[in-house]
């Protein structure tokens, strides 16, 4: 089987972008593919170094990743800072990437904002840590949501530019596997993974602003769902979302311009798992005061359960710390297994 890693921050409240963008994706996975589900804790320190309470915000993703569906006895669940295989490889790799390629990052240059001189060096190297996550297990698909694809076309250049500076080291200790990138076949040690991307959901906005992406720092509550919103809040956010005048369109093509209108068609597509094509087959020439209402009705289908099961599960502190001790413990074998080769190629002593 191959490998899918991902990860979520344990930052703020988890919305309707993260589940169905990704974490809907990690469950649907499961079947065919080993997994690693990864609750990346220093990658949150770049927003914010000291938290009163990463511990429980860790806990909180974790629960959110079972509560989903996602079975720790089959695949790896656990949080990144207990295996220090990441940031070693993350050192290596800040060695290979160049400052240009983090400099170009998008998400950094809106992170860092004006003042870019004193953002945390951190920050910038964001990308070679996340790099690190997927290639310490040499990972082969990775389901994220739009907004990091340019980060994983970093990680694709990072293990393409080790693959190559190192060829020879790896042949020498046949270490390298046969790879398909693009039409070429290549011999490299680390895979260039897959992005795992698409679907109606991949890129879910802002209920109150269509030209922004669902997002967990947004001040205002009502620009997103969140996994912990009751039925009546879900209800609430969703009359109160923003609308143009209109009635939906029967066609795709019709939702051009349109985009809050195309969010919420694409909302309802994510939940009910159809294309936004069938939706607007089932309330093409419909006014959001009908659309409105049946949207919010799926929406609390789907999302109540997956909030109540949320909240069993974080109550349970010791069971969801025992999935992540757990986790931790396996996935620390395979990141080793790598480090020793990377190591080796490199030229690092050991024993
Ligand atoms: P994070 O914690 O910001 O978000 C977690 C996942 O949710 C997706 N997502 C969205 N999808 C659709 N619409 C939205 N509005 C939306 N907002 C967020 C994100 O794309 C992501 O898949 N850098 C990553 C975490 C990370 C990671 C990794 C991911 C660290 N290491 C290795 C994959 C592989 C991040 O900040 O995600």
């Amino acid at each position: 089987k191959q490998l899918v890693f991902s990860g979520v921050q344990p930052t703020g409240n988890l919305h309707l972008g993260n589940y169905l963008g990704a974490i809907k994706k990690f469950v649907a996975l499961q079947d065919a593919y080993n997994c690693i589900y990864c609750v990346v804790d220093l990658h949150s320190l770049t927003a914010q170094l000291v938290h009163d309470d990463l511990g429980d915000q860790t806990r909180q993703i974790t629960a959110a990743f079972l509560a989903s569906g996602i079975d720790p006895n089959k695949h790896i669940v656990f949080n990144q800072s207990r295996v220090m295989q990441h940031a070693e490889l993350a050192w290596i790799f800040n060695c290979v990437a160049r400052i240009g390629w983090m400099n170009r990052m998008t998400q950094f240059k809106d992170k860092a904002g004006k003042d870019r001189e004193n953002a945390s060096l951190g920050l910038l190297a964001y990308p070679s840590l996340m790099a690190a996550d997927i290639l310490v297990y040499r990972a082969t698909h990775v389901p994220v949501g739009e907004d990091q694809k340019q980060h994983l076309e970093l990680t694709r250049d990072i293990a393409q530019k080790f693959n190559n500076d190192f060829s020879g080291r790896i042949a020498a200790r046949g270490l390298g596997v046969e790879m398909k990138v693009g039409d070429e076949t290549v011999n490299g040690y680390f895979p260039i993974t897959e992005p795992v991307i698409g679907g109606p959901a991949a890129r879910i906005m802002s209920l109150r602003d269509g030209s922004k992406k669902m997002s967990k720092s947004d001040p205002s509550d009502l620009s997103r769902i969140n996994l912990t919103d009751d039925a009546d809040t879900i209800s609430k956010k969703i009359r109160k979302a923003k609308t143009d005048p209109d009635a939906l369109p029967s066609e795709v093509d019709g939702l051009a311009g349109r985009p809050e209108a195309e969010n919420l068609v694409g909302i309802y597509a994510g939940l009910a798992e159809i294309s936004k094509e069938a939706v607007l087959q089932q309330y093409g020439g419909q006014q959001f005061s009908v659309f409105k209402p049946a949207l919010a009705d799926l929406a609390v289908e789907k999302m109540a359960p997956v909030a109540g099961e949320m909240r069993r599960i974080s109550a349970d502190t010791a069971y969801v710390d025992s999935v992540l001790r757990n986790g931790g413990e396996r996935a620390s074998v395979l990141a080793e297994a790598t480090m020793k080769d990377v190591r080796d190629i490199i030229g690092l002593l050991q024993d």
